[in-house]
């Protein structure tokens, strides 16, 4: 949710900016803008909409200076414009700060700032603290910062430059993520919000805590706590390469980041399934078997599909482990009295790892006393620090907005410490244990299997194209694959979609079950299957079209549905991580004949690092 890019060397500075807003535009895409130094002023070009705007703006018009700071923007605090759009400077144009977070007390310091003198010209918040550093500037950047700072409540990542130091830029953080880039060639350095911004440079970086200050100089970085004690941070080594951050010949990040399951599913199993024996290796757990014999309840705390990856291992761990398992979103879940207390996981389930509710309920859970468990996909990132125990994903860069294989690898990761844990507890024997693991060791394999299915899908989101409303439905381990499916067409094609349990249909939904609509199931073998098929003759009964998931060998489900796409057969409690592509897919297939902007859906942001 918002990108920054600074950077301080010899390059072409605009072009250093712009290359990483382009990459970190997937974070938030309704205005841009950079601020360059040239010659002992400030220049600032700022764009209404994609950093292509600000790119045709720039062209034959370049500030060309050795150091500058860049923003993305998804509006929270005023409507996307160029008065809104980032750097913003002081009143003089002596100072500009580029900002992600929320500064919670703007309005009261803005009032205090406006009666000093100070004139506003944005209805931003950010622009708050370039007004505040002007008001301690007195020739020292970094004193002004940590002095402006003081008055700040809320989450910031921010950095500021000063016409009057060129050679230097400030940055900051309280609860937003920053990254330095250590610059391989001598004579750079850069900040960015998100490591995929700066990894065509450099992989080398520091990881920047809460409460931490960095001054960056073309020819070094100096680390300090917001108070002015130095800090020494270790060298952190960045493993995704910039080729992974590319489309590699798609139209889209999505549907190639949908192929890449298989490849991220074996990533995610990686070495962790060892010997015959089949022994669970989850380096970086941090949870005793003491431990987790003593859990009484897991708690999932995550947001829109990360939260649907957890109804998926809910449904595992009840079923293997006999553990209860809640799953509330976390925007929910840290505002309710009673989830957690010492006998309680939680288990953090976020791509990004920088998700604000996410972080919020996973504070909330460790003051109560519980333990969390990370599941993420990035390394270093704030749900991974702020836990006691960590599994990776380690599914590769993620682009699009909408989330696709990091879903797939999620429930996986929930799946393997669901076995690890019946094993702990004696909930499963040894030999049901292999079962599963064989299980997810095939599902790579699985997921190249369903892939296959992509033409038919495609021909099958070609037949509807004109149904505007959709019903997902699924019961029991598919319940998940609903919700998911139904977020997927919601966010990058538009239409109106609504995932439910299928057993809640005759409770009011049926109602809107007419010729016009279609109703996608997962319908694979279980103990809900029968129930499940009753759920589909009553959609057909009424007019509605069915498209149903099912598994390869199921001869019965031609009858209770007008169009099938098969998945293979496997354990019911691992299927959603099959499950679950056809849904991306149609989505995808729909979103692309509406001619929808896929990887950046309007209004959405990739990370939402605000609450
Ligand atoms: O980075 P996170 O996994 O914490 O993000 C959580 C949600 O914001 C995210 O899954 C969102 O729902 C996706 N855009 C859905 O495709």
């Amino acid at each position: 949710m918002c990108g920054i890019m600074a950077y301080i060397g010899g390059r072409d500075t605009v072009e250093v900016l712009l290359e990483g807003l382009r990459r970190l535009e997937y974070r938030g895409y309704d205005s841009a803008g950079v601020a360059v130094s040239v010659d002992g002023k400030i220049e600032l070009v700022r764009s209404k909409g994609k950093i292509a705007n600000l790119a045709a703006l720039l062209e034959g018009n370049k500030p060309e200076g050795r150091s500058g700071i860049a923003h993305t923007r998804w509006a929270t605090h005023g409507p996307p414009s160029t008065k809104n759009a980032h750097p913003h400077p002081d009143c003089e144009g002596h100072l500009a700060v580029v900002h992600n977070g929320i500064i919670e007390n703007y309005l009261e310091l803005r009032e205090q700032l406006e009666a000093e003198g100070h004139t506003f010209r944005s209805e931003t918040d950010t622009e708050t603290l370039a007004h505040l550093f002007e008001k301690y500037y007195d020739g020292d950047l970094e004193k002004a910062v940590r002095r402006g700072l003081k008055e700040v409540k809320g989450s910031y990542a921010v950095v500021a430059m000063s016409d009057r130091e060129p050679g230097l830029l400030v940055a900051a953080r309280q609860y937003s993520p920053l990254i330095v880039g250590l610059g391989e060639k001598k004579g750079e350095n850069f900040v960015a919000s998100d490591p995929s911004a700066i990894i065509a440079y450099t992989r080398q970086a520091y990881l920047i805590d809460n409460g931490e200050m960095v001054m960056l100089r073309a020819d070094g970085v100096q680390v300090k706590t917001l108070s002015g004690k130095p800090v020494k941070k270790p060298v952190f080594h960045i493993e995704w390469d910039a080729e992974m951050a590319e489309k590699g010949g798609h139209k889209h990040f999505m549907i190639k980041e949908i192929f890449e399951q298989p490849h991220a599913l074996r990533q995610t199993i990686g070495d962790r399934i060892v010997g015959r024996e089949m022994a669970l290796k989850l380096e970086g757990l941090g949870l005793s078997d003491g431990y987790l014999r003593r859990v009484k309840k897991i708690a999932v705390i995550a947001c829109g599909t990360a939260s649907y990856a957890g109804m998926a291992g809910q449904y595992a761990i009840e079923k293997v482990c006999g553990v209860p398992v809640i799953v509330d979103v976390a925007s929910e879940l840290q505002h309710r009295e009673c989830v957690f207390d010492k006998n309680t996981l939680g288990i953090a389930i976020s791509q990004s790892g920088e998700t604000a509710d996410t972080l919020q309920a996973m504070r909330m859970a460790h003051r109560q006393g519980a333990k969390l468990l990370a599941i993420t996909n990035a390394i270093g990132s704030s749900v991974a620090r702020e836990s006691d125990g960590l599994l990776y994903i380690h599914a590769g860069p993620e682009i699009g907005v909408a989330s696709t294989k990091a879903y797939t690898s999620q429930i996986l990761a929930m799946l393997l410490f669901c076995v690890h844990l019946g094993r702990v507890r004696e909930a499963v024997t040894p030999r049901v244990a292999r079962r599963l693991l064989r299980g997810i060791k095939q599902l790579p394999d699985l997921a190249e299997r369903t892939l296959e299915q992509a033409d038919h899908i495609k021909k099958l989101a070609k037949k509807h194209q004109h149904i505007m409303r959709y019903l997902y439905l699924g019961r029991g381990a598919h319940y998940c694959s609903a919700m998911e499916g139904a977020l997927k067409i919601k966010e990058i094609a538009y239409l109106d979609a609504e995932g439910y349990a299928a057993g809640e249909m005759k409770h009011g939904p049926l109602a809107l079950v007419t010729e016009e609509v279609a109703v996608l199931s997962a319908v694979v073998e279980g103990p809900q299957y029968e129930k499940a098929l009753g759920n589909l003759q009553e959609i057909r009964a009424r007019g509605g079209k069915v498209i149903a998931v099912a598994n390869e060998n199921d001869e019965e489900i031609a009858k209770y549905a007008d169009d099938v796409i098969p998945i293979p057969k496997t354990e019911e409690v691992l299927s959603p991580v099959l499950a679950g592509i056809p849904m991306q897919l149609y989505a995808y297939y729909v979103a692309d004949l509406w001619n929808r902007e896929i990887d950046q859906p309007r209004n959405l942001a990739k990370s939402v690092t605000v609450e």
